[in-house]
């Protein structure tokens, strides 16, 4: 089987590296890649944003499948284009993939689904937005309704930021969703869904504020691990049952059935789990620790789904460990992150690269705010921690920052799940 993968991140290089080891893949290239998924992949240059580019340089490739790892070309229709040039497509339509694309599409979802989420509403006007914010107390919870690459929401006790986040969105055009504020751990559940068809993947938790206990602002992720020992047992298929098959239906039910990855944020309340989010792809960093995991060879499982086929995959297999990962990133994110520095040791064992570039004399350069992973995978959590952290203790780039505490808390049992009353 020739696979194309589609992306630029850690997340396409998880994906790359779980496609290299599976027998069945006879050739793969990604595009366009990154200085990491150029030492397994091809490269091809192309525009992920363009449907038609995409499925022109699919087809002249000869690719069996495409997998479609972010959401913005998922959203632009790149997985219709290529399906209408008849090549198998592991992503969901761009009609499908409006469950990210616009979170108050998402609530309608959710609320024909009977899917419990967080209470919200939808601003689209700076004269509605005073009044609507009172409806809240804090924390304020203020999302931007579009695409945002993981910074378009704030969570804030201060009114004030709050107002002048959801300002800066709606004066830049986009609608403001303002969320109540759903307190308890977060999970990312990540399902295959095909239809009305559902097989979950092993629950992750992933880490989005910059700073150790959770500090500082949100970024695209700092860490994840996999799986959730405090979980409690029956937690995925609650929520297989109650969040992501009513909305596979749901949409089912539209005309515009799901085919690919569907995401599940969700917070543990006390009253049971709530919708945070859903996307339309697979979570980065959280692929980074799900896929190490996994031993289904995955091309035979994304083609099942691409061709309709989820329904007659026999279960998955997973390994019985764990896995952490740690992003490393620049000086300045999640700001604008300072460029074009040094890495040492890119190329090691457990390395994953995001924002890379490699020079012409071979060395690997910082090229984005989250440079690369590293991943670790042990026998408990603990064991993949002490892993992931001596494997980092060999990556040196200027400036930059991670985060000491990714899975510290799951490791040593600190995690409790609120009960009712
Ligand atoms: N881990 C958050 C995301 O993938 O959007």
């Amino acid at each position: 089987m020739r696979v194309l993968v589609v992306g630029s991140g850690a997340r396409e290089h998880a994906i790359v590296l779980a496609l290299a080891q599976d027998p069945a893949v006879t050739a793969l290239a990604c595009a366009p890649g990154n200085a990491g998924t150029a030492a397994v992949a091809e490269q091809h240059g192309l525009d992920v944003r363009d449907p038609d580019t995409i499925a022109a340089g699919a087809r002249a490739w000869k690719a069996d499948l495409v997998v479609i790892g972010p959401e913005v070309p998922l959203v632009a229709g790149v997985a219709d284009a290529l399906r209408v040039a008849g090549i198998a497509c592991f992503g969901p339509s761009a009609a499908a993939a409006r469950i990210e694309g616009s979170k108050t599409f998402a609530k309608e979802v959710m609320a024909a689904a009977g899917v419990p989420t967080a209470a919200s509403v939808t601003v689209d006007s700076p004269a509605r937005l005073d009044a609507e914010l009172a409806r809240f107390t804090p924390p304020y919870v203020v999302k931007d309704d579009g695409l945002a690459a993981g910074k378009g929401v704030v969570v804030t006790d201060d009114l004030d930021a709050a107002r002048a986040h959801a300002m800066r969105l709606l004066d830049a055009g986009h609608p403001v969703l303002l969320e109540s504020f759903l307190d308890g751990p977060e999970v990312s559940l990540f399902c295959l869904v095909d239809g009305s068809t559902v097989a979950p993947l092993l629950p992750a938790q992933d880490f989005k504020r910059v700073g150790d206990g959770d500090t500082g602002p949100n970024t695209g992720g700092m860490g994840a691990y996999a799986p959730l020992p405090w979980a409690p047992p029956d937690l995925v298929d609650d929520v297989v049952e109650r969040v992501v098959a009513p909305v596979a239906g749901e949409l089912v039910r539209r005309g515009t059935p799901f085919s690919g990855l569907l995401y599940a944020g969700l917070a543990l309340t006390s009253t049971g789990p709530q919708v945070v989010e859903f996307n339309c792809r697979f979570g980065d960093p959280e692929t980074q620790v799900v896929l190490p995991l996994l031993r289904t060879p995955l091309a035979g499982v994304l083609h099942a789904v691409a061709t309709g086929a989820l329904a007659d995959l026999p279960p998955l297999q997973w390994s019985d460990g764990a896995a952490v990962t740690v992003v490393v990133a620049a000086e300045g994110y999640p700001g604008t992150p300072r460029l074009g520095d040094l890495v040492i040791g890119a190329d090691r064992e457990g390395v994953l690269h995001a924002g890379t570039r490699r020079r012409d004399d071979g060395a690997v350069v910082s090229a984005g705010g989250r440079v690369l992973s590293v991943v670790g995978t042990g026998l408990d959590l603990a064991a993949a921690r002490a892993n992931v952290y001596h494997r980092l203790a060999g990556v040196r780039l200027p400036g930059s920052h991670h985060r000491t505490d990714i899975a510290l808390r799951a490791a040593e049992n600190r995690i409790a799940v609120p009960t009712a009353g």
